[in-house]
């Protein structure tokens, strides 16, 4: 009996591990465990309540989240501006207990590819190599600074990519 019930922990265990990610659209519902995922990545810069109802509602906004085992572990959002010839990866976040894994990658391929236009763009922090990494491997350069854009005087890098 002891025996049967540790095989069907076992079993689950092993479907817990091979449960596939999948990105989806994120809507307004999602709006609670948006606000978690930001207060966890971002700190000092979590976008307040408001911008978070604006990205998961405005028209045009590309926005896709991450979902494993029925949980949102990631998100991004992108905003189109195609009269500029570009558009902006406005925000992008990984639970934390889910990075170094990949969801990341393919949250920023995801949105790129739904953003219908020929480039794209982002800013990040200066200090924030580990997100720096990412985007220089999925090919963006480094073609701007902007001086202290952030809160606390930190200045932004600006990024490119041809999609
Ligand atoms: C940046 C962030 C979205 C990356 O998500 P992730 O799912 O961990 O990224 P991935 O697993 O797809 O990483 C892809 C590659 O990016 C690089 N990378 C990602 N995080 C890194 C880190 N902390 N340090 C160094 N390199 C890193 C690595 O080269 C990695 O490949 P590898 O794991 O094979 O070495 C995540 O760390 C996060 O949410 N950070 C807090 C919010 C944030 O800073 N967002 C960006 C704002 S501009």
């Amino acid at each position: 009996m002891k025996s049967r019930k540790w095989n069907f922990h076992f079993l689950l265990f092993l479907l817990i591990q091979f449960v596939p990610m999948e990105i989806v659209p994120a809507t307004i519902l999602d709006l609670n465990a948006l606000r978690k995922l930001e207060k966890e990545s971002f700190d000092r810069d979590a976008w307040p309540l408001f911008d978070l109802m604006a990205v998961l509602s405005f028209p045009d906004v590309v926005r896709l989240k991450a979902v494993e085992d029925h949980h949102m572990v990631g998100f991004v959002a992108g905003d189109p501006r195609p009269r500029d010839g570009w558009g902006w990866i406005a925000t992008i976040a990984v639970d934390p207990r889910y990075r170094r894994r990949g969801i990341g990658r393919a949250l920023l391929k995801a949105c790129e590819s739904k953003l219908g236009v020929p480039r794209s763009r982002l800013t990040v922090r200066m200090s924030n190599l580990g997100a720096i990494q990412l985007y220089e491997q999925d090919g963006y350069v480094s073609i701007d600074m902007w001086k202290s854009y952030y809160s606390d005087g930190e200045d932004a890098k600006v990024m490119e990519k041809e999609l």
